[in-house]
């Protein structure tokens, strides 16, 4: 079993190589693959620091690549590098004309990739092929709730960081780095997971951890989840979860950057992060227009979030700041006291 679960990573770290190896080649693609990284402002360091690639347009060259160096098709298959085709018996690849990200785990071994695909220069009517990003699909070495990709890198550092940020995309962490924001994190989506908090949490010094997902419905919804699934267990485990927000028209900490610079992102945006309790709260009112329905509504919404904080004194404090928003008298003390006593209940 061991020895099986051995050469599927054998086989990540010699597609890693690969694909690494072919971003520096004279083909077409291949050069529109570094034109394109050049022009996102990523340098040869960085490239080679988190081992980018490309994985060429042929149907079965990292295939037969890995076949002509002993891997067997059932290993091909099972590293998800390759997939069998629909008709007869070969194998194609998984990844097709795409730059690739490898992403490792705590090892540093590669157990998956993610693949984006960049538009062509040479001939612009041409379109590329399939969603933005494809990930590996999940494998016996790889589980994406338990992989933060960063996390590697920020191990292999000597200090620990005050806090750990996690965004949502590769290319967001690579910006950042690229930028010396070296402390960042990739959830790989949206869909957090406690085990990823955990692993952002024990590579900070001070167990904070900083989310900064992307400034759209979906990010949003992703950080309410963030707050409504983990607030609790993150709170069990000392772990201190902020989240930090782009300005309006900002899609993500990748624009960000390009658009200002890595030291306004620190002071206007991590500087800035707010506990993810009070912003999750501060989404709750939202939906306060003044009316006795709604008040019944937010005063259940806080009641939830204010009972997953761990300190009595943080959550008597946080009521009442918030009763006092949902009180329509608050000249009335008594009426302040009443609510903050039904949101804690
Ligand atoms: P985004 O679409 O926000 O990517 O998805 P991005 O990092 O801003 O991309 P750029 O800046 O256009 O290059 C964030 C993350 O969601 C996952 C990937 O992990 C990606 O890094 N994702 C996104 C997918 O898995 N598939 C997709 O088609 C899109
Ligand atoms: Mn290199
Ligand atoms: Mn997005
Ligand atoms: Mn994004
Ligand atoms: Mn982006």
């Amino acid at each position: 079993r061991n020895s099986a679960l051995r050469k599927i990573k054998d086989a990540l770290s010699s597609a890693c190589d690969f694909y690494h190896q072919y971003l520096r080649r004279d083909t077409e693609r291949a050069v529109e693959a570094r034109t394109y990284l050049l022009e996102r402002g990523f340098s040869d360091s960085l490239i080679d620091q988190f081992q980018i690639g490309y994985a060429p347009l042929g149907s079965s060259e990292l295939v037969n690549y890995l076949l002509s160096k002993g891997f067997s098709s059932d290993v091909i298959l099972e590293s998800g590098l390759g997939v069998a085709s629909k008709y007869g018996t070969g194998l194609f690849d998984m990844f097709r004309d795409r730059i690739m990200v490898p992403l490792q785990d705590h090892e540093g071994q590669v157990i998956a990739f993610g693949g984006r695909v960049f538009p062509y220069k040479s001939n612009e009517q041409k379109s590329t092929f399939g969603p933005k990003y494809l990930n590996s699909s999940e494998t016996r070495v790889f589980k994406k709730s338990e992989i933060l990709f960063g996390a590697q890198y920020l191990l292999q550092q000597k200090e620990k960081p005050e806090h750990v940020v996690i965004v949502e995309g590769y290319f967001d962490v690579l910006t950042m780095n690229q930028a010396g924001i070296w402390y960042a994190t990739a959830s790989l989506g949206t869909a957090l997971s406690l085990r990823q908090i955990e692993i952002a949490s024990k590579l900070s010094k001070t167990k904070k951890v900083i989310l900064n997902f992307d400034n759209d419905i979906a990010g949003h919804t992703a950080a309410c989840r963030a707050a409504d699934h983990l607030l609790e267990a993150a709170s069990r485990r000392g772990i201190e979860l902020y989240i930090a927000l782009l300005p309006e028209g900002v899609k993500d900490a990748d624009e960000f950057i390009r658009l200002y610079s890595a030291s306004d992102y620190i002071e206007r945006v991590l500087n800035n992060a707010i506990p993810l309790v009070e912003w999750r709260a501060q989404m709750a009112l939202q939906d306060y227009d003044g009316s006795v329905e709604s008040k019944t509504r937010c005063i259940e919404t806080l009641g939830n979030i204010f009972s997953k904080i761990g300190s009595a004194s943080y959550r008597s404090q946080l009521a009442h700041y918030f009763a006092e928003r949902i009180t329509e008298n608050v000249d009335d003390p008594h009426r302040i006291v009443s609510t903050e006593d039904q949101i804690l209940r």
